[in-house]
Formats: C-alpha cells, structure tokens, sequence
C-alpha cells in the first residue's frame, strides 16, 4: 500500500492491487435492520449475511485472495498421504519461518488444542502478553492458568505507546523467581494482540522476552495469526528494523522462539492453520495428535486446496504492499473518527478499529453491556456488523455474578483487501452521526443466556424503546436514505 499526499496535504493510503472478483451488496431499509437486528436478539453473531451491508465482524477466514492463490487452487495435488502440495507448503514454511518441523491444522484454536495438551499440566502457569479466548480457554482446560504481564500502556485506550503489545520483562522474571521456572508450562507471546485492539510488540521487546526464557530454560511459544499486522508496525515504527526487509525481520522473530502456531483464517489469507518448530522432541510429541484430531500429517484437516492457497499467501505476506493495506486502512478510519471526537483505541493497531463503548456510552452501565449496545444501534443506523468485545465476551463466575470486562469494545474488522475507502467513510460517516446522537442509545438485558460462550447465542432486548426512536431520528436527518 502507497501512501500519497493530495495536493490538499491530506495522506491518503492508495491501494496496491486491482479488484478483479466482486460480490453484490445490498442494503436494506432501516426499517428492515430493526426487524433484523430484533429477530438476531441484539447479537450481530445471529444477524444473516443478506441483511448486513459492511462485515466488519472478523478478519478470520475472509480476507480477499490474490489471483496467484486462486491459480495455485487449481493445481493442487491432491491425496491423503504424500501430497505434493503439502511438500510445497513444508517448504515454504522452511523459507519463511526457518523451522524444519511443520504440522497442518484446521484452524487456530487447533493448534492451541495441541500444544496446551502437550506442554500445560495442572497446576502449571503460562504467562503472556495477552490473553486470546480461545488460547485461554484450552490452557484452562488443561488445568494451568494465565497470567497476563502486557506492559501497563496496554490497557490504556488512549496512548501514543508504538508498541502496546509488549510484555512486561521485569514482571516475567518475577514470575519465574516466584514459583520456579518448572511451574511454567511455557511463555506465550501473541503478535498483533488481538483483544487490546490488535495493538504489535516490538522486535525489541521479543529478543528480550526471548533471552529471559532460555537463561530459565523456558519454551517460547509465538501465537503468529496476526504477524502480518505486526511485521508491518515493526518496520514502521521501530528505528532499529527500518533497513530490513519484511523477510528479514520474519526470520529474526522466528529465530528467537520455540514454536509458532498461527490461524491461515488471517495469516496467509486462507484457511486452516499451523504449528512449525525446529525441536524434534516437540514435533514428536504433538504429531500423534494431530493425527488423532485433525488428519494425517500431510493436510490435518485443511482441504488441499486451501494448502495451496496458503503457500502463496504466506509468500506474498513479505511484500509490504499487501502487509500495510490493513493497517493504513485502519488509521485513516482511527484517525478520522478520533479527528472528529469518536472515543476510540489509539494508536490504530491492526485487525481493526475498535470504538470506546464506555466513553462512547458513559450513561449506558456495565449492567447494561454498553459494548453490545453500541454493535446493535450501529448495525441498526450503518448495516455495518461489528463484535463486541466486553462483557457479553466474558463468561459469568461459578456463583452467577458478571465478569465485567477491563474494556467494553466494539471492534470493526477491516478484513485485507475487501473495502474500499469510500465504504469505511460511509462507516465512518454514520458512527459520527451516532455518537452526535447518542443520548438517544439505552442498554441491554439479556433474554436467553446460554452458560457457555453467550456471546454467540445468547438473546438480549433492549432495556427500553430507544431502537425505536433511533430509527425516527435517523429518518428525520436523512429523509428516504437507507
Ligand atoms: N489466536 C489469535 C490471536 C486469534 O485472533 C484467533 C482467532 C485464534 C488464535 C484462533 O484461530 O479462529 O482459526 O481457530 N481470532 C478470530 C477473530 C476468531 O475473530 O479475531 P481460529
């Protein structure tokens, strides 16, 4: 991606690549979306494609492919065992990340499935920058837990902090002399940090983490799905890497950490997943289960196809034209709304921009999960779907009271190579128009609350007629618009 400055001084990032594939949109009546978002109880994850304008939901499993992937799909090799597709793929890996063990997933959380299964055992800690819910999750069930060291600009909405992924050195090595470093199952850094709001570590800050670890004697595992993001602030943003190449700062990464593991659904721009290592005690070790939950070693529960894909994504994720297309799509749009009083993360990570829905929402309580009211009135002024990403997200304590989030979020992915500009400013657009409006946005009650992961089908309404008169200010500003 270029970024060119307009005679008018404005920096606009200009797209690197040509649309050559297209899907038709639509865009139903306000009206409609009441219906829609009422019928999907105020929870984007039930709303139905057909009533969505702008998916800005996830990035996973989305992205827009090049023409080379989708030429490398046609001639994929296919067979259960000994493919020559998946050699091509092994070798790539080799070329990029420098490991000589590689074994296929079906996605992310597999990866993590496996390698929780191998290295935590009860009772054992996994410190990390920050947590993912998937990542947690299958460390709980493990039985170890996780502790989150992320430096304390992490959680800070509002910062000038390039580097807001960063773990906190002094507080691993506090860690590691407080319970010993054999309570330590392995250290867990997640490139891109996803929940903070796609926020990148430094490389800085890995060789330091990594130094930590092997003075212990410690495993450092490297969570890559958002590497792409991440390899691209690096370059941009720290002094000490502007000289090297997308290349050569992957492999500097790969070369201080034990395993990666990563989801194609956003790495690659594919599908499925991996874990790569040059440990043959490892490889060892996790490839019976792969075997046993995903597939023979030589696709692990990826169609062949999406092999291919994935090979030729991978390689094109060294070229910064493609890297920083995401990025610099979300700093127009960050910059833009924070130009215009929007609360919203800062700096623009990657993945996504995410709104502030605490200092968006100050009158909607916690109670009342201000995040997943914002996703519902913005679905309803925009069709564009968010996540949220609060207190729906958590799940209650075994006595039934709430977990209430550190932040309440909605985050509005800008999956790679999918929008165009012109679209994120009508988004941008309308989320100034709600937050010019938002007295008018009340909360949310839960109406069907599942136990487990809620956020996903769990029902909620609104505490009181506000989606109505939303919808009669919306008409009354911008007449028959949709
Ligand atoms: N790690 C990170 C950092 C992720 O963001 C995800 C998925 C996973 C692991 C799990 O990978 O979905 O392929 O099983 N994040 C998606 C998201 C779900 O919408 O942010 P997966």
């Amino acid at each position: 991606m270029a970024k060119v400055k307009f005679h008018s001084g404005e920096a606009v990032p200009l797209e690197m690549h040509k649309v050559r594939i297209v899907q038709k949109l639509s865009l139903a009546p306000i009206e409609r979306r009441l219906e829609a978002i009422r019928e999907a109880g105020n929870n984007t994850f039930l709303l139905k494609n057909r009533d969505i304008f702008l998916d800005m939901l996830t990035d996973s499993g989305v992205n827009a492919m090049s023409d080379k992937q989708q030429a490398a799909m046609m001639e994929a090799d296919d067979s259960y065992a000994g493919s020559e597709t998946f050699t091509k793929l092994e070798n790539k890996i080799r070329d990029i990340f420098q490991m000589e063990y590689f074994l296929p997933v079906h996605q992310g959380r597999a990866a993590e499935n496996i390698i929780s299964r191998v290295f935590v055992t009860p009772g054992s800690i996994v410190p990390m920058n920050y947590h993912f819910t998937t990542s947690k999750a299958h460390i709980v069930l493990n039985g170890g837990s996780v502790e989150e060291i992320i430096i304390d600009e992490g959680l800070q909405v509002t910062s000038q902090c390039p580097f807001k992924g960063d773990m906190d050195v002094g507080k691993l090595q506090t860690l590691i002399s407080t319970h010993g470093a054999a309570k330590i199952a392995y250290v867990r850094i997640e490139t891109g940090t996803n929940l903070i709001g796609g926020q990148p570590h430094s490389l800085a800050n890995l060789r330091e983490v990594s130094r930590v670890c092997r003075k212990n004697g410690i495993l450092l595992v490297f969570d890559a799905s958002l590497l792409a993001d991440n390899l691209h602030f690096i370059k941009d943003r720290e002094a000490e890497c502007r000289g090297m190449s997308v290349r050569d700062i992957t492999k500097a990464i790969a070369g201080l950490t034990d395993i990666i593991y990563f989801s194609a659904r956003k790495l690659g721009c594919a599908r499925g997943g991996g874990i790569c290592t040059n440990s043959r005690d490892a490889f060892m070790k996790m490839r019976e289960l792969v075997t046993l939950y995903e597939g023979f070693l030589t696709y692990g529960g990826m169609s062949i196809r999406e092999i291919e894909a994935l090979t030729v994504g991978l390689e094109e994720t060294m070229d910064e034209d493609m890297i920083s297309q995401g990025p610099q799509f979300i700093e127009y749009m960050v910059n833009d709304l924070a130009r215009q009083g929007v609360p919203v993360i800062t700096p623009a990570g990657g993945l996504g921009c995410h709104l502030d829905a605490m200092a968006f929402l100050p009158h909607v309580p916690q109670t009342e999960y201000p995040a997943g009211a914002l996703a519902s009135a913005l679905y309803l002024v925009s069709g564009v779907r968010g996540m949220e990403r609060g207190s729906i997200s958590e799940q209650r304590n075994e006595d039934g009271s709430e977990v209430y989030s550190n932040m309440e979020l909605l985050r509005l992915a800008v999956p790679r190579r999918v929008f165009t500009l012109s679209q994120l400013k009508y988004a941008v657009d309308r989320i100034v128009w709600l937050y010019q409006n938002r007295d008018l946005i009340g909360g949310l009650k839960f109406v069907e609350e599942p136990s487990m992961l809620r956020f996903f089908f769990g029902k909620l309404e609104a505490t009181s007629g506000w989606q109505a008169k939303l919808v009669a200010k919306f008409r009354k500003d911008f007449g028959d618009s949709l």
